[in-house]
């Protein structure tokens, strides 16, 4: 029976089109995920042992570094890349303002005090020539460091911020948790930073079956110290350098991304094919903004982000047919109340992500969609009354 729903179909089981599909990696290599679950169960080895240490080195060599550093999550690999790379209690970090809480999280378990920037408005990705502006201003001696957010699959002008960054002598970590495989300046994202992190949440380009993240990074002395961190701060077993946290990746999850790890690239370009065939067709509706690919790099299109002012009317049209878009994210976070009044704003605010976030809608692009699923979204927007 085919899975398509007639355009005006409403919803029916089964024929939802959800925002991702984290059972696409089972469906597609369940025998080889089985027995990569069995190696490790016959092992008796189930955390940091030869699965985390050849994940690693794969994850190095893929993203085109020196050393992978495998910790539990993503949020704790932006502390941990923070950490190993010097930022302290009290130190001034900046990221953008249309992040996810989790980014700001980690940065404040670091001990950062948080600065906001405003996001390019074709990109919605950090704006460098606005920060380049507010290194103008009063706080600009203060700033330590500067996360880079590779958000929804697109990549920061790296080149550009580095050149900041070495004017300026601030540090860069990437938050290339949604962005696995994406290229700035024509090197993948995770080898521009001083370090870089990286989550396999479930529903990422590169998933795990459970929380799992990385650092990455070229330089040694970082990486030893986020291996120690990662493991109570300890040098030695059971002798602490400095304290640390359990951040340890286990080694199920580091044989499941092995295997996940094969079909990164053919995901990403299934994600490209798709992106590609939305801008085709749904290009030219009235009020409706269609993401764009940096000039500066190539995306990994984690989201496909439309804007339009009637954003909320969108949805509920697109949930009518069975197509669940999600809005990644509803507030900026200095709207958000854990960071009202007290991170530091720009003088001018921060009116992109503000009016993103008011006019953004991810519309389904995972590699779990079939070419039925992705005709039903065209379908249903080109539907949507103007
Ligand atoms: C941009 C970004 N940074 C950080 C994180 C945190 O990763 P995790 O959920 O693995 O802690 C996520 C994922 O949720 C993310 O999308």
């Amino acid at each position: 029976m085919s899975d398509r729903a007639p355009d005006d179909s409403p919803d029916r089981p089964g024929s939802r089109i959800l925002p991702a599909d984290p059972h696409a990696a089972w469906r597609r290599a369940d025998a080889k995920i089985r027995a990569a679950i069995e190696r490790v169960c016959d092992s008796g080895r189930y955390i940091l042992g030869p699965e985390v240490a050849a994940f690693e080195a794969a994850w190095a060599a893929y993203v085109g570094v020196r050393h992978a550093v495998g910790v539990a999550s993503g949020t704790d690999a932006i502390e941990l890349a923070l950490r190993a790379c010097g930022v302290r209690s009290g130190d001034l970090v900046l990221t953008a303002a249309n992040t996810v809480t989790a980014t700001v999280a980690a940065m404040e378990r670091a001990g950062a005090r948080l600065a906001l920037a405003d996001v390019d408005p074709e990109t919605l990705v950090l704006d460098v020539p606005g920060l380049a502006q507010w290194l103008a201003g009063p706080d600009a001696p203060r700033l330590r460091a500067v996360v880079a957010v590779h958000l929804y699959g697109h990549p920061v002008d790296m080149p550009a911020l580095e050149a900041l960054a070495d004017e300026h002598g601030f540090v860069v970590i990437e938050d290339a948790a949604q962005a696995h495989g994406a290229v700035s300046g024509g090197r993948r994202v995770g080898s521009r930073g001083a370090a870089a992190a990286f989550s396999f949440y479930p529903t990422k380009n590169l998933p795990a079956f459970g929380d799992a993240g990385a650092v990455t990074t070229d330089d040694a002395a970082i990486a030893e110290r986020a291996r120690r961190l990662r493991q109570y701060g300890w040098r030695e077993r059971y002798v602490a350098e400095e304290p640390g946290l359990n951040s340890r990746l286990d080694e199920m999850q580091a044989a499941i991304l092995r295997v996940g790890l094969e079909a990164l690239d053919q995901d990403n370009a299934r994600r490209r094919a798709i992106a590609e065939r939305y801008r085709e067709e749904l290009a030219g509706i009235p009020e409706l903004v269609l993401p764009v690919e940096p000039a500066w790099g190539r995306s990994v299109w984690h989201q496909f982000v439309v804007r339009t002012p009637r954003r909320d009317a969108l949805r509920a049209h697109l949930l009518a047919r069975g197509i669940h878009a999600a809005v990644l994210y509803p507030q900026p976070i200095h709207r958000q109340p854990a960071y009202r009044n007290r991170v530091l704003v720009p003088p001018g605010g921060l009116p992109v992500a503000e009016r993103a976030s008011r006019e953004l809608l991810c519309l389904p692009v995972h590699p779990g969609l079939s070419e039925v699923d992705v005709e039903r979204v065209v379908a249903a927007v080109r539907a949507f009354p103007v």
